[in-house]
């Protein structure tokens, strides 16, 4: 999520860095830092906003040396400010960091217990005093380095440097991309290609676990544990714009297939699987002001609208308390019934769309309690709401909502255990089986995702279609109008989606043998209703595109195509049936020829009313 650059060679490090901090900026960071060594003195400048700050910072105050580390952050932990921004230093140790940290609670506290101080809100800063621990005991950077990253629990590509020994560079991954550049007399190392792609195409990717430590002029790659490596390098011809892209033609089909990391990332270190529970640190609302609410009221807009309407389905049944869900825009101009029993839940990927911040504050005048589901730290919606769920899927570019959404609906299931068990409607047993369900759906996103191939294929049969129908009910329901919004944003074909018990009360009327009816069929508690409902469709003659649970042979039979996912459940399927739907919209406006990233007449953050 975040941009890493590490530099050491001959030249001066600071502008390799800052260029290469500068090619990761279209992503919008929030703060940005860089350290070099220079006579065996750490430097660091940091500043907030853009990297155009630090820049001017580094003019004014220059930073000579022929090694350093740069970062631009995207906050995860603690807003975006210069006492947030990395390099993090703490004793000799420099540190700069992408990824989160599970355990950094419980390691800060130690830390803190032996006399640490810390200075910012971020994890990376547990990383820094945890090598600077271990450095003073055993007087070995590298040593200290490869023992303090055992004791951490999370996903982390860190770049390390020791004031002391000012030769040395350290980098290595668990779960976080860190790619190596190969120069002549010279090495890079860089959270994301095109960094360091105008210095060398010969590239060497570190896998989880592993660690590469220059020094004198060598990489020596390593396992984290201390077993040497050999590593082959690849020669990368990608174009700077497909190196943004990370090889993939588009931001949305990147994003897309970023999901499973992103849902990794939004529920790491959260659960609390022993006590069926789960730890939401900025929630700001404790156990007794949850058992106060009455009634909870969710606000959004657009994509972040339908997991809304997912968020009521699951607070019902758990929560066991009346939820309404509203479109911003309509909420803030009727006079709506919120008061101090009230919960607000505002749901917002950009946390600044102008309709959801005016509802919140129209809530709050009301007396109502809120709180924000928000992808960006600090954004407007965040700072202004009482407490947050932030969703870490990382800086999202296609216009069109992807990883986002699925963060969202992960967020709102977490929300959903932590409401449930304050309130005491949902006990130890129940908490902890709906822990064990999510844990496994990193995994069958990607197993999803294997279908990318056969969706292009179906893509390809129906793109000429003039409308789409969307059908699904119940929880499936607000993912059919997900499913429908991303095929009309990015194709500008005309879909609908639609309650499949609906239909019959007027939109049946449509379907011909000109209408592909896109159907959520999974095997769950409204599967024979939507069965009954998919018969309707192709009884008049309509082209049913299934998708529904792996080896529904009943499904197969019938529809005129089948997209399978690998889950039979009811609540976190919904996450997977997303991911065909995604898949379809974004191939079938790829084959139209459309601007896929920047549909048009739409914007990423909708700041007017
Ligand atoms: C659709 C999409 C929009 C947004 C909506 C709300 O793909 O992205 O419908 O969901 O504009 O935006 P946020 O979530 O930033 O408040």
């Amino acid at each position: 999520m975040c941009g890493i650059v590490g530099y050491i060679g001959a030249q001066e490090a600071t502008p390799i860095i800052l260029d290469g901090l500068k090619r990761l900026e279209y992503r919008g960071y929030d703060s940005a830092g860089v350290c070099t060594l220079d006579a065996g003195r750490a430097e660091v400048r940091r500043s907030e906003g853009k990297l155009f700050n630090l820049e001017r910072l580094v003019a004014a105050q220059p930073l000579l040396g022929r090694i350093g580390i740069g970062h631009t952050r995207w906050a995860t932990h603690g807003r975006p400010s210069e006492i947030n921004a990395h390099p993090h230093q703490a004793g000799s140790i420099i540190v700069v960091h992408n990824g989160i940290i599970e355990n950094y609670l419980e390691l800060r506290e130690r830390l803190r217990g032996i006399g640490r101080e810390f200075l910012s809100e971020t994890d990376t800063e547990v990383i820094s005093h945890l090598i600077d621990e271990k450095y003073g005991a055993c007087g070995d950077f590298e040593r200290a380095t490869r023992q303090a990253l055992a004791e951490l629990r999370g996903a982390y590509a860190v770049c390390v440097l020791c004031e002391k020994e000012p030769g040395i560079l350290i980098a290595a991954k668990q779960g976080s991309p860190m790619v190596v550049g190969l120069g002549v007399g010279e090495f890079f190392v860089a959270s994301d290609i095109p960094a360091i792609l105008s210095h060398t195409r010969e590239m060497v990717f570190l896998d989880d676990g592993e660690m590469v430590v220059f020094r004198d002029g060598t990489p020596s790659f390593s396992r984290v544990s201390g077993e040497p490596l050999e590593k082959a390098s690849r020669h990368i011809d990608w174009s700077p714009l497909m190196a943004e892209k990370g090889g993939y033609k588009h931001f949305m089909l990147k994003e897309i297939f970023e999901q499973p990391r992103a849902v990794r990332d939004t529920i790491a270190g959260r659960l609390r699987e022993e006590q069926g529970d789960v730890y939401l640190e900025d929630l700001k609302l404790t156990d007794e002001e949850l058992r106060g609410i009455d009634r909870i009221c969710i606000i959004a807009c657009g994509t972040s609208w339908h997991a809304a309407l997912v968020g009521k389905f699951l607070l019902e049944e758990h929560c066991r308390l009346p939820v309404e869900v509203d479109i911003a825009s309509e909420f803030r101009y009727r006079n709506p019934v919120v008061n101090d029993r009230t919960l607000m839940v505002l749901i917002s990927q950009s946390g600044e769309t102008a309709d959801t911040l005016a509802a919140m504050r129209e809530g709050k005048a009301r007396g109502a309690k809120n709180i924000a589901i928000c992808n960006v730290v600090d954004s407007s919606i965040a700072r202004e709401a009482a407490g947050v769920v932030y969703t870490h899927a990382g800086p999202e570019i296609g216009v069109a909502s992807t990883k986002a959404f699925v963060t969202q609906l992960v967020a709102l299931y977490l929300f959903t255990i932590r409401l449930g068990r304050a309130l005491g409607t949902m006990d130890q047993a129940k908490g902890r089986a709906m822990i064990g369900e999510l844990v496994k759906i990193p995994a069958l996103i990607e197993k999803t995702l294997e279908m990318n191939d056969t969706v292009e294929k179906v893509a390809r049969r129906y793109m000429n279609a003039r409308d789409f129908l969307y059908l699904g009910r119940g929880i499936c329901y607000p993912i059919a109008l997900e499913g429908a919004l991303k095929l009309k944003e990015i194709s500008y074909i005309h879909a609908e989606g639609y309650p499949a018990g609906e239909m019959k009360h007027g939109p049946i009327a449509l379907i011909d043998e000109n209408m592909p009816v896109v159907v959520l069929v999974p095997k769950n508690s409204t599967y024979e209703k939507v069965l009954s409902n998919m018969e309707e469709v192709i009884a008049r003659g309509g082209r049913v595109i299934a998708i529904c649970s792996a080896g529904d042979d009943g499904v197969t039979r019938k529809a005129e195509e089948t997209l399978e996912v690998p889950s039979d459940g009811e609540e976190l399927a919904t996450i997977l049936l997303s991911v065909p739907l995604q898949l379809l919209a974004y191939h079938v406006a790829v084959l139209k020829g459309t601007d896929v990233d920047q549909p048009r007449n739409l914007a990423k953050s909708v700041t007017v009313e």
